[in-house]
């Protein structure tokens, strides 16, 4: 039987606080989550019990460290439905998992004159190592522009794609306005072509479907903090034919196989792109969130916060000079929002003396904001403790802070 959504709160100890004599709201989700217990316990238990290198002792210790970091790489590859384990590679989070694939593939597939695309949608996060990229490689770069909805044109897009393009970069859910991206689309559209996509899942991976097989996804990559997992741990999915085909990323210890003066050959799969010591706590960590977050029923979970979000959304739009930005078919856990005459910084310092933590400004989003000729929004984000109560508060605070503001 699953975990009833609605008990999810007693697990994270941090929502117990209060902040400015307030109970605490926590509505910024989208740029970290709170951690439940038996996370925060998982990582004590580690420095406690186990903590040993990995893959590199024969002691007790140092098997038991090796057995859990790789039983959480099983745990994170069920959780996306991977073909295989060793397609599951360790980093420190999504950034560094963009920054390996645009190091890599394009050191080894884009030259002068070739054509990478991402959306005007993007974190800056999955735009400027494409950017950056495509600048030392001699190659361009172009950027799908989303629609007065927020939403993505797939004609467009399927106009932009040619012989020259040779990856597309993308992101499920948009982090500034939670439009959910046609991703299954558009890698269709990309694989008709040749061209492999990967799917930034950032903010997707906790809320939505999370089948790497079933969308096709050539990679796809997500951080463990924004679902319920330790800061400083992410994932870095590919394909087995990719992985085989690119060069590895940071060299140095584990990922070598021999090593003399003239030459060096690489470690198998997932080992070749894990130079260094890991954070195995953090591997670790995440796993038990993997497990926490599937005690749920996955379709009652992604309805709860459809709801939610539904909820809230209508509860904001009910406030006079209120602006919630975007209005794509789809959204997944985001409420972006300002008020006519009021700065997001304001309204977020006010909210937070309400004990309510929203995000403010350009969310890491430029080309965002510089589309909408806007300098930020105030961004509500949820996760799955977050309830209706939440939304209320919100809603009641802003209404406040708009009289405070405006008297
Ligand atoms: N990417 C995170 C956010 O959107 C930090 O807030």
């Amino acid at each position: 039987m699953s975990k009833d959504i609605l008990n999810a709160k007693a697990d994270f100890p941090l929502l117990k606080q209060t902040i400015n004599d307030h109970p605490l709201v926590y509505l910024d989700n989208a740029a970290t989550t709170q951690k439940p217990q038996v996370v925060i316990d998982a990582l004590v238990d580690y420095y406690t019990h186990l903590n040993a290198n990995i893959h590199r002792g024969n002691h007790s210790l140092a098997v038991q460290a090796t057995e859990a970091y790789e039983g959480a790489r099983r745990k994170v590859a069920g959780y996306i439905n991977a073909e295989h384990n060793h397609e599951v590679i360790f980093t420190r989070g999504t950034t560094e998992s963009v920054n390996l694939l645009a190091y890599t593939f394009g050191e080894k597939f884009v030259h002068s004159g070739d054509e990478v695309i991402v959306s005007q949608l993007e974190h800056h996060s999955n735009y400027v190592p494409w950017q950056q990229m495509c600048l030392r490689r001699g190659a361009a770069f172009r950027v799908l522009p989303f629609d007065e909805n927020g939403e993505l044109d797939l004609a467009l897009f399927e106009h932009m794609l040619n012989e020259k393009t040779r990856l597309i970069a993308v992101n499920q859910v948009s982090n500034s306005l939670g439009t959910v991206n046609p991703v299954g689309e558009i890698i269709r559209l990309a694989h008709a072509h040749g061209i492999p996509v990967l799917v930034d899942a950032a903010q997707s991976v906790q809320h939505l479907p999370h089948d790497v097989q079933s969308l096709d996804a050539d990679f796809y990559v997500f951080s463990g903090h924004k679902m319920y997992g330790p800061m400083g741990i992410g994932v870095f999915f590919g394909k087995e034919k990719w992985l085989e085909a690119l060069p590895p990323f940071l060299s140095g210890g584990e990922m070598i196989d021999m090593v003399t003066p003239e030459k060096v050959t690489f470690n198998v799969l997932p080992f070749k792109f894990e130079a260094g010591t890991p954070n195995v706590a953090g591997a670790i960590g995440l796993g038990v969130a993997v497990d926490y977050l599937q005690q749920f029923d996955q379709h009652e979970l992604q309805k709860y916060e459809e709801d939610l979000l539904g909820y809230g959304l209508s509860l904001l739009a009910e406030i006079p000079d209120l602006i919630i930005y975007g209005d794509p078919t789809h959204r997944s856990g985001i409420l972006p929002f300002n008020v006519n005459g009021i700065q997001h910084y304001d309204m977020g310092v006010l909210l937070d003396t309400m004990g309510i933590a929203v995000r403010t400004g350009q969310h890491c989003t430029q080309p965002i904001m510089d589309a909408l000729h806007i300098s930020g929004t105030v961004r509500a984000s949820l996760a799955l403790y977050n309830d209706r109560a939440d939304l209320e508060k919100l809603a009641y605070g802003v209404k406040r802070a708009i009289k405070i503001l405006k008297r």
